[in-house]
C-alpha cells in the first residue's frame, strides 16, 4: 500500500483559498505592507533554513539547545499520542522531541504542517525513514487551514507545538486571535508548546536580521519574486533594498523593502497597478520580542496554563509548556 506523505488542506474551500485580496489591500494602503506568509515559497523556505544556520541568527540555535536540555522532561510530562507542529519547515528541531518520545513510547503520530510543499514532503519522507514506528503525515496549508482541519478531526491526546518564535510574526491583535483559535482547537488536557524570542539589546537583534552574508536580504527580496510568480507581476527586484530595524517602543524587529526609484508595478492576476515612489518602504514583517512572564499571563487568559517554562542562561529565548484548562 502506498501511503501519501501529504494531505493538501481544504483545497476546495473557497473562503480559505489564496485569492490575493490581502496583497491588494496591503499594497493599496500607506504605508504599504505585505503578509510575511509570502516569504515561504519553496525558495524562501530554503533561504529561511539557511538563516537558521547563520552565526548572527541565534534563535534557532538557542531554542534547539533548550529542547535538548528539556525534551525528555517534556515527553515525560505530556506523554501524548499525537504531536502536531505548526510551521514545521524542515522539522530539524522537532527530531529532538521525537527522539525523546521514542524513549518512552512505541507509537505516536507526528503531523507537521507547513505552507511549503517541497520542504514538507522532503522532511516527511526523511522522518518516515528515521522513525519507522511513528505515523508521520504532513498537512500542507496555512495555520488557519490547519487549525480549522484539526478542530474537526479530533482523535487522541495532543501536543501542538509552535516553535521558532513564529508567534512574533503576528501583531498583537493577530497573536490574540491565533491563541484564541489554538485554545478552541485543543481539548482540555491537551498541551501547547510555544517557543518565544525574548527582549534583548538592539545591536544583537539588528545583527540577527542584517546578517553579513545577506541571506536575510535575499529572503526579504524573494517576497517580490514570489508575487511575480504567483500573481504574474513585474517587480524589478533591483529597485528595492532590504532594511531591518529594531523598534524599541513596540519591542519588535521590523523588516522593510525600501524602494529606490519612482515606478509602477503591475500584478496582472490581481488586476492591480501600484505606484512606488523613491524612498517609500513596504513593511514585510514584524518580529515581536517578548517578556516571558507577560507571555505566560497572556496564555493563561486564553485558558492555556503554563506548567513549566525554560530559558537559556542569557535569557534570550523562552520555551513554554502549557496545558489547556
Ligand atoms: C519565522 N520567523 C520567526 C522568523 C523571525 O525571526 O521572525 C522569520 C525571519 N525573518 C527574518 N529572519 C528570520
Amino acid at each position: 500500500m502506498i501511503v501519501q506523505p501529504l494531505t493538501v488542506l481544504d483545497h476546495h474551500h473557497q473562503e480559505l483559498r489564496n485569492n490575493g485580496e490581502d496583497v491588494i489591500q496591503g499594497l493599496s494602503q500607506t504605508p504599504k505592507t505585505l503578509s510575511p506568509k509570502y516569504f515561504y515559497d519553496d525558495h524562501g523556505s530554503q533561504l529561511f533554513e539557511k538563516i537558521c544556520e547563520l552565526p548572527e541568527y541565534y534563535p534557532t540555535r538557542i531554542e534547539a539547545w533548550i529542547l535538548q536540555q528539556y525534551a525528555d522532561e517534556i515527553a515525560e510530562i505530556t506523554r501524548c499520542c499525537e504531536l502536531i507542529e505548526l510551521g514545521s519547515g524542515s522539522s530539524t528541531k522537532t527530531q529532538i522531541i521525537l527522539d525523546a518520545y521514542q524513549k518512552i513510547t512505541d507509537f505516536c503520530r507526528y503531523l507537521p504542517i507547513d505552507v511549503s510543499g517541497k520542504i514538507l514532503k522532503t522532511s516527511v519522507l526523511e522522518l518516515q525513514e528515521k522513525y519507522p514506528d511513528f505515523a508521520i503525515h504532513g498537512l500542507l496549508g496555512t495555520y488557519e487551514q490547519a487549525l480549522f482541519h484539526l478542530g474537526s478531526n479530533y482523535l487522541q491526546s495532543r501536543m501542538l507545538f509552535f516553535l521558532g518564535s513564529s508567534l512574533g510574526n503576528f501583531n498583537a491583535e493577530g497573536c490574540d486571535s491565533f491563541l484564541d483559535q489554538v485554545s478552541r482547537t485543543l481539548q482540555p488536557g491537551d498541551y501547547f508548546l510555544l517557543g518565544v524570542d525574548l527582549q534583548k539589546p538592539k545591536d544583537i537583534l539588528e545583527a540577527a536580521y542584517n546578517d553579513s552574508q545577506e541571506v536575510t536580504a535575499d529572503f526579504n527580496l524573494n517576497v517580490l519574486s514570489h508575487l511575480n510568480w504567483r500573481f504574474q507581476g513585474n517587480f524589478d527586484i533591483s529597485l528595492f533594498r532590504h532594511q531591518a530595524i529594531y523598534n524599541e517602543v513596540d519591542n519588535q524587529m521590523e523588516m522593510y523593502l525600501h524602494c529606490e526609484k519612482n515606478h509602477y508595478v503591475s500584478l496582472e492576476l490581481l488586476d492591480l497597478q501600484v505606484l512606488f515612489t523613491n524612498g517609500e518602504s513596504i513593511m514585510t514583517e514584524i518580529s515581536r520580542k517578548f517578556d516571558l512572564a507577560t507571555m505566560e499571563k497572556q496564555l493563561d487568559k486564553k485558558g492555556l496554563k503554563t506548567l513549566k517554562s525554560w530559558t537559556d542562561e542569557k535569557g534570550w529565548f523562552g520555551l513554554i509548556l502549557c496545558q489547556v484548562e
